[in-house]
């Protein structure tokens, strides 16, 4: 199909579109470069009634560049890029990893750019995901504020999630591979330019940074908890209702994500696929 009309309706006031018109099999230049220009203004996109077996969202990402594999989650048999993300209804869902704010694999040194998730299975209600805009939350910052924060370097690490006695080991959604040290040390500033828009965000998340370089352990906790605070305030956030077939792809340069797992007895079945990133600068 050529020349598909990008139909956008912003969703919330900070970030988030839904976009219609479109058929994600079939994009020509044109479209693909419409979809990255409101990928990276929106932040977050939402496509509905999509149809994409796994060779087809594969190619669908690979428009946006090369894909990315986990370094610590088993990925799908047949499809090493693409990583189900599977809650079954008997699974518990208050404490599987999702269950929080986060940024993906922040403590590479190259974090992915974007994830690109397709609904497969969801439940009848909840299970929705929240996104928070790391630009408007930056944005919201006094300009003292700012000019602190704009010269401060953090540590990322995956241990918390992924290391022996991490939070992955109890979920079922994602199955952590075995015998990965998760030891590693990453450092990203706290405050990150995106490569395409040249707009300043936070780029600090409770998942995988552990501090702020040079600071006692006490000042380092503070300030974090005040940039997560901040980071995750409503006026920053959309909302992701799923359906069958709804792909929502979100730029993890200038977003944090919370998977809500309030669906207890219901099956959720995700697919994602992730593009990788740059150096954070
Ligand atoms: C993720 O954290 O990438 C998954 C989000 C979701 O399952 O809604």
């Amino acid at each position: 199909m050529a020349g598909q009309e990008l139909q956008i309706e912003p969703i919330a006031g900070a970030l988030g579109a839904e976009v219609g018109g479109v058929d994600l099999r079939s994009l020509d230049a044109d479209t693909v470069a419409a979809i990255r220009a409101a990928f990276v203004q929106y932040q977050v996109l939402v496509f509905r009634d999509q149809d994409l077996s796994p060779e087809e969202q594969v190619a669908f990402g690979r428009h946006f560049g090369e894909l990315d594999t986990h370094p610590f989650v088993e990925m799908n048999a047949d499809h090493p890029e693409v990583l189900d993300i599977i809650t079954e209804p008997e699974d518990r869902t208050g404490s599987n990893f999702g269950g929080g704010w986060h940024t993906d694999l922040t403590f590479m040194t190259e974090p992915d750019l974007g994830s690109i998730l397709y609904a497969i299975d969801v439940p009848p209600a909840g299970g929705d995901t929240l996104f928070a805009s790391q630009l408007a939350a930056y944005d919201s910052l006094s300009d003292t504020m700012k000019s602190m924060l704009d010269g401060l370097v953090a540590v990322h690490s995956p241990d918390r999630q992924y290391g022996m006695a991490g939070q992955s080991k109890n979920s079922k959604a994602m199955v952590a591979k075995e015998g990965v040290d998760a030891s590693r040390e990453t450092e990203h500033p706290v405050v990150r330019t995106h490569p395409e828009s040249g707009r300043r965000g936070l780029y600090v998340n409770p998942a995988f940074t552990t501090k702020i370089r040079g600071m006692r352990r006490d000042e380092s906790a503070a300030l974090l908890e005040f940039l997560y605070e901040k980071g995750s305030r409503e006026p920053f956030t959309c909302r992701v209702k799923w359906q069958p077939g709804t792909l929502t792809m979100w730029d993890n340069r200038s977003v944090q994500h919370f998977a809500l797992h309030d669906y207890a007895g219901h099956r959720r079945h995700m697919r994602r696929i992730t593009v990788k990133g740059d150096r954070p600068v």
